[in-house]
Order: structure tokens, then C-alpha cells, then sequence
């Protein structure tokens, strides 16, 4: 077309996972929680003013940065309001990348890194994860102005320690964005390292814990000089009036959340039992997902399988990952018919069974 600018011609786009639009599917595709948002974030929307709409929203969604402060232990110039956490990652790039300065992150992860670096047009610098998703050693030396680590990663689930982040932090000249869109499943998290280091910044978002993926809510954890900057970045009211008043209201109901978190990963260890009993090889995770390879067919047709009795889960048909799927942990009703489904699947005798 020659309109654009040559990074957006050659550009792909992120293909996000599918939503389909019917009511009656299991849908395990899109790491979405499957437990309802806080009664507190409904009675919340059900209260909502028209005159709250009328006005611009608060630039800084105060209310919601004090209560993520306290739940977080670190004061309310720590943290910025994000539309989702994928805001966060657009506004870090922007705010930290250009053509001289990379962006580096270890592979596979979340593939929207690479979409949004070649939107700023900057450069990449993919360093592979090893077979147990270890830190890998180069990543610290690669002089990349941003390093961005997922943990716990997509789609792998697998974690890395927070002692090992802190030594990456320490050693990285740039800054160190740790997003931990999936920490709420995990056992601890780096909120520690956002205090102690100038260079870190922690990516949290309320889609996953907290049930609240349609509303579009993230944010930042970082020391007041790094949040400052990044504030420039970001568009004046990019989280609406809705959005901050509902998502202050859920990360308030510690007790809802906490029982929700804890429902999704009793869920997690059973659905990874099952799957081994399936002869899946299942890794441990620390998300609300489990990445499982099969010993005994290909992921590709089990997922069309599984597709064609409606039920979606997510598979990446590239080097790396097209043994496996990501299937996003349900409630016990959604798990037990993908289960039974997979079950069906693979005691049927077709040709493709065991070939690889
Ligand atoms: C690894 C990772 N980071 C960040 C996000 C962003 O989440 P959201 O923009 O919904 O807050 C996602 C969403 O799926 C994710 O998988």
C-alpha cells in the first residue's frame, strides 16, 4: 500500500486466542479465571452513576493505586494503572526502545513481545530458554535497554526463582520488566525486587486472578523515579471511570480472591495428574494453565478434536510447541468434560495414534 510505515507493512499482528461467541463451550483457550469477578465488583457496576460517566475518569485512578499500594506494601507513587497489563508492556517499550535499543527476552514466552518491539521498531534479542525453562546465563549480557522476563512464563507455567531475578536485576545495565500477569497462582512473587532495585518494574494484571479479562485492568509496581517516567508514556486517561471503580472493588475482597486463587490451583494440581494418567507430560506450573505434550498423539489433531465437541484450548503451531497445548485450568465441570473428551480421543483407533 506504501501509507504505512515500513515496520507496520511487514507487521503480522498478535493473533489472540479464540473467543468464540456461543454460550455452550468449554472454553480453556484464553487463561481466562473461571470463577465469576467479586459480588463486591458487581454490586460496584450495579451502583455506578451516570454522573461518574459523565466526567473524564482520574488520570491516576487514585483509588485503585491506594489499594493496590496497600496490598502490595509499597506506596501509592509505586504504582501506575494500566489498560491490562499488555498496556504496560506497549508503554515500556515505548518509553525504553527505539532502533539502537533492544528489547531481550527469553524463548518461547508471550508472544505479544515481539509484536509490540516491532511496532516501536526496535530491536529483538530472542535468548532460547533450555528444556526446564531455566534462566538462560547470556540474557544478563546482552546490553538490551529492556529485558523482559515472564514468570511465571506463558505458555510453560514453569518459574523461575525470585533470588535468581534479583541477581538478573543486579547485573542487567538496563531495566528489567517482570511481568507476572500469572503470579497470583504462584508461590511468591518479585514485589520485593521492585523495592530494591531502580531498575526493576513488576507487570501485574487483574484479568487473572481476579476475573476481570473483559474489563481491561493492569498495572505497574515500580520506585517513584521509574513510575514517574513511565506515567509520561502513558495516554491521560487510559483507564476509564468503570474500569478503576471495579477493579479497586476486587483487589479490596482479599478473601474472595484468595479462595478463588486457591479453588484454580487445587484444580491445577488434579487436572495435572489426570493428564500424566493420560500419558501427557505435564510440567509443574505456578499458572492458571498447564502446558501438556502427548506421548501419544499430535497435538494439532487432538486440539482439532477437541474443537469439532467444542471445546477450546490453545495450541501454537510453531518450533517448540507444536507437541503440546495449553490448556487453561477450568472449574471441576469444565475440566472433567475436557478430560472425558481426551479420554474419547485417544482411546479411539485411528491411524495417527503413537506416530509421533
Ligand atoms: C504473559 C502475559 N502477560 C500479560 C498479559 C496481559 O494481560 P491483560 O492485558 O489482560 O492484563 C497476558 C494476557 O494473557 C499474558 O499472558
Amino acid at each position: 500500500m506504501g501509507y504505512f510505515r515500513e515496520n507496520i507493512e511487514r507487521a503480522k499482528g498478535y493473533e489472540p486466542g479464540f473467543q468464540p461467541r456461543e454460550a455452550d463451550v468449554v472454553k480453556l483457550n484464553t487463561n481466562e479465571n473461571p470463577y465469576p469477578p467479586s459480588p463486591e465488583v458487581m454490586k460496584v457496576l450495579r451502583e455506578m452513576k451516570g454522573e461518574r460517566l459523565r466526567r473524564y475518569p482520574d488520570p491516576m485512578g487514585s483509588e485503585f493505586r491506594e489499594g493496590a499500594a496497600e496490598v502490595n506494601g509499597v506506596q501509592p507513587d509505586c504504582i501506575m494503572c494500566c489498560n491490562g497489563g499488555d498496556e504496560l508492556v506497549r508503554i515500556a517499550l515505548q518509553a525504553f526502545c527505539s532502533e539502537e535499543r533492544a528489547v531481550a527476552y527469553p524463548v518461547p514466552t508471550y508472544s505479544l513481545y515481539p509484536v509490540l518491539a516491532n511496532l516501536q521498531d526496535c530491536k529483538t534479542i530472542e535468548v532460547p530458554f533450555d528444556g526446564e525453562f531455566n534462566l538462560p546465563a547470556k540474557l544478563a549480557g546482552t546490553g538490551a535497554a529492556l529485558t523482559i522476563v515472564c514468570n511465571p512464563n506463558a505458555p510453560s507455567g514453569s518459574f523461575v526463582s525470585v533470588g535468581e531475578l534479583a541477581s538478573l536485576a543486579d547485573e542487567l545495565s538496563g531495566v528489567l520488566l517482570i511481568d507476572e500477569a500469572y503470579v497470583d497462582f504462584a508461590e511468591e512473587n518479585c514485589t520485593g525486587l521492585a523495592k530494591e532495585f531502580n531498575n526493576v518494574i513488576i507487570l501485574r494484571s487483574m484479568s487473572k486472578g481476579y476475573s476481570l479479562a473483559g474489563l481491561r485492568f493492569g498495572y505497574a509496581i515500580a520506585q517513584p523515579d521509574l513510575t514517574a517516567g513511565l506515567l509520561k508514556v502513558k495516554d491521560s486517561y487510559n483507564v476509564d471511570a468503570i474500569a478503576i471503580a471495579a477493579a479497586t472493588a476486587a483487589i479490596k475482597d482479599r478473601r474472595y480472591f484468595e479462595e478463588n486463587v486457591e479453588k484454580v490451583k487445587k484444580e491445577r494440581a488434579r487436572v495435572s495428574e489426570e493428564l500424566r494418567g493420560l500419558k501427557f507430560e505435564v510440567p509443574s506450573s505456578q499458572a492458571n494453565f498447564v502446558l501438556a505434550r502427548s506421548n501419544e498423539g499430535k497435538a494439532g489433531e487432538i486440539y482439532d478434536k477437541l474443537v469439532q465437541r467444542r471445546i477450546y484450548v490453545r495450541y501454537f503451531d510453531s518450533p517448540g510447541l507444536n507437541d503440546k497445548l495449553r490448556i487453561t485450568v477450568g472449574t471441576k465441570e469444565q475440566n472433567d468434560r475436557l478430560l472425558g473428551a481426551l479420554r474419547e480421543i485417544l482411546s479411539e483407533e485411528t491411524t495417527w495414534v503413537g506416530s509421533g
